[in-house]
């Protein structure tokens, strides 16, 4: 079959929907209920040609809209994948010291100082009578003494070692993986004194993005950074969805290892071929990831998170190598993942608050990772508690009727006049909007509250005078740009559905952080420092998410931004063991608090559904800047 406009000829598999072969054929399509029939994101066109549906019928109309999840080829029929159901481009976050809303922590992320690869020049002395009586054993003996550790090897290096240690007179460069503990293992060993510096990778494996920094071990300099969007999102927007299709589909599992493993080996390529290092040099890697894509980039199954009561396969994962995993990377190159602490708190999490400056001085901090799902950490270095709730994709623009992910032509910030009779707004790139993405929302739920548009319900307040508030046969909704102004000619919305929507996820993270305050019998006053990390934190509106009662209302230069945390604890531990030992050790250290019935969770989640809270008390100066309006609501 053949895919326009790409023009790619592809040979459609037994079986395979559109939407996975399109996905083979490196064409990712919006799949955000993982191939259910029910999000309407994967449409495509028939060009030419016929296909067929579930149930058998045959679709031959050129024109017909597809379903691509849904669909089979008969023949070679053309298709036609619009923009729109395209995974597009997205801004990826891609390290520490951006400039983002926020002030920027202090990561210590740090420079090299024992990484996870040692690259070690010997001379051997040739083998002697009454010396040691084997290649192996010289080599090790000469490792251990340099090292001041035990040294052991896989078969495979011994293969070709004799030859090696004799090429260049005894001279070799032994290439070393080592762990947080004691005791090394050869990765390579080759003749001569190579002046070449080794190469490793630190990979943050995000649900909906996927970033890999190239970092030269010795001086710890990055040689560069690559981000893109996550292929498994082909499969479904959430870890649910995910976790739900290798579960339920022939093969599924697989599917997800390899389109995560295509999206790194992809952005190592790209990497090498832009800084001219071939991806054997590359001899270590540190991965960081929350626990669903952990299991799914290692071939685990992750059914069990899911289900009570929430049991991930493992926490701490035995080290493995890249040529086991299939990375593109040299095949005996230790692979690191970094531990998590329970089904919903990996170790993205682990890593971010060790390298975060979470708990400096002893002072209570808290730290917040918001994507689909909210993960916080509260503590004060000494004693750590942590808990992950479930915000849904409301704030990556999925679920809502304009909602995007923060690409170009999304609407990221929003201003309404009082009445809202004007709406002013700001997209990525500046062109015309396509959609609003998780900051626009806020923005734009925080604007609505201010101008008298909402109540702190999130209902339309009844009477409204202005055009943009409309009923139509699904409900009310706003306009925020009309068709004239869009770059699709259709109006930008938000309706009564979309706030209520956005109002469950900002209680979610809310009421997760009251919760924790809660177990640990603190108030948020006391809290002295909070950490927001990850992409989205980056153009988080702060004095909107408080006015909105999704963040703690408290002095704003308690507030820092980290940046992405979990490539900075992947970068940190591939420079370091006595990191990778600190975040061992915050893994081991950290209590998860299960949020579920009876918890106390479900109370503070139904207070928190109001804008911004049902006790107002919690956020007096918001309401002293006006942000609301005491009326509606509770
Ligand atoms: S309808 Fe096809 S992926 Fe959702």
């Amino acid at each position: 079959m053949r895919f326009l406009p790409d023009d790619l000829e592809v040979q459609a598999g037994e079986g395979e929907t559109i939407l996975e072969i399109a996905a083979r054929a490196g064409i990712v399509l919006r799949g955000a209920c993982g191939g259910d029939g029910t999000c309407g994101r994967c449409l495509v066109l028939l060009k030419n040609g016929a296909v067929r549906d579930r149930d058998g019928d045959v679709i031959a109309e050129p024109g017909t809209a597809l379903r691509a999840c849904r669909s089979y080829p008969v023949g070679d029929p053309v298709i036609e994948i619009p923009q729109t159901s395209r995974l597009a481009e997205h801004q990826v976050l891609t390290g520490e010291g951006e400039d983002g809303l926020l002030g920027a922590g202090a990561s210590d992320t740090g420079a090299a100082d024992d990484p996870l690869l040692a690259r070690v020049r010997l001379s051997l002395t040739p083998p002697e009578p009454g010396g040691i009586p084997d290649d192996w054993g010289r080599l090790q003996a000469a490792l251990a003494g340099r090292t001041g550790q035990p040294v052991n090897a896989d078969l495979a290096v011994l293969c070709d070692l004799p030859a090696v240690l004799r090429a260049e007179a005894g001279a070799v460069t032994v290439d070393l993986g080592l762990e947080s503990g004691p005791g090394a293992k050869v990765v390579t060993v080759r003749a001569g004194h190579t002046a070449a510096p080794a190469y490793g990778v630190a990979i943050d494996l995000g649900t909906t993005t996927v970033v890999v920094e190239l970092v030269e071990l010795e001086q710890g300099r990055t040689v560069g950074t690559l981000g893109t969007y996550n292929r498994q999102a082909a499969y479904g927007d959430d870890v649910i969805s995910r976790i739900i299709y290798a579960a339920e589909r022939p093969g599924g599992r697989r599917q997800l290892q390899e389109a995560v493993l295509d999206t790194v080996n992809s952005l190592i390529g790209e990497l090498g071929r832009r800084h001219g290092i071939s991806p054997e040099e590359i001899r270590v890697a540190v991965c960081a990831g929350n626990p669903t894509m952990t299991h799914l980039f290692l071939g685990v199954d992750p059914a069990f998170i899911r289900l009570e009561p929430y049991t991930p396969a493992a926490n701490f994962w035995p080290l493995c190598r890249a040529g086991e995993l299939g990375l593109f990377l040299h095949p005996r190159a230790p692979v690191h993942v970094l531990p998590g602490v329970a089904s919903y708190l990996g170790g993205d999490i682990t890593g971010g608050v060790t390298v975060s400056g979470f708990g400096a001085g002893g002072e209570v901090t808290l730290f917040v990772d918001i994507g689909t799902n909210g993960e916080m950490v509260l503590g004060d270095g000494d004693w750590l508690v942590g808990c992950a709730c479930s915000a849904g994709p409301a704030f990556e623009g999925s679920g809502l009727s304009s909602g995007m992910r923060a690409s170009e032509g999304a609407i990221e910030q929003v201003g309404i006049s009082a009445g809202g009779f004007e709406v002013v707004y700001r997209t990525i790139g500046g062109g015309p909007p396509v959609g609003i993405c998780g900051s626009g929302l806020i923005a734009a739920l925080a604007g609505l509250t201010r101008a008298g548009v909402i109540d702190r319900a999130g209902r339309f307040v009844p009477g409204l005078e202005t055009p943009r508030w409309r009923r139509t046969a699904a409900g009310e909704e706003f306009v925020l740009a009309w068709g004239r102004e869009t770059g699709h000619h259709q109006d930008i919305v938000l309706t009564g559905a979309d706030i209520q929507n956005l109002l469950r996820a900002k209680a979610a993270i809310y009421a997760g952080v009251r919760s924790m305050l809660a177990a640990v019998g603190l108030e948020q006053d006391q809290v002295a420092r909070i950490l927001i990390a990850g992409g989205f934190g980056r153009f988080l509106p702060l004095r909107d998410a408080v006015a909105i009662g999704m963040l703690p209302d408290v002095p704003r230069q308690r507030y820092a931004y980290v940046g992405n945390a979990s490539l900075q604890g992947a970068r940190a531990a591939l420079l370091s063991r006595r990191r990778l030992a600190m975040i061992e050790d915050t893994a081991r250290k950290l209590t998860y608090l299960e949020l579920g019935e009876g918890t106390g969770f479900m109370e503070e989640f139904t207070s928190a559904l109001f804008i911004p809270h049902t006790d107002l008390s919690l956020f007096s100066s918001a309401r002293e800047e006006g942000a609301y309006a005491d009326r509606g609501g509770r």
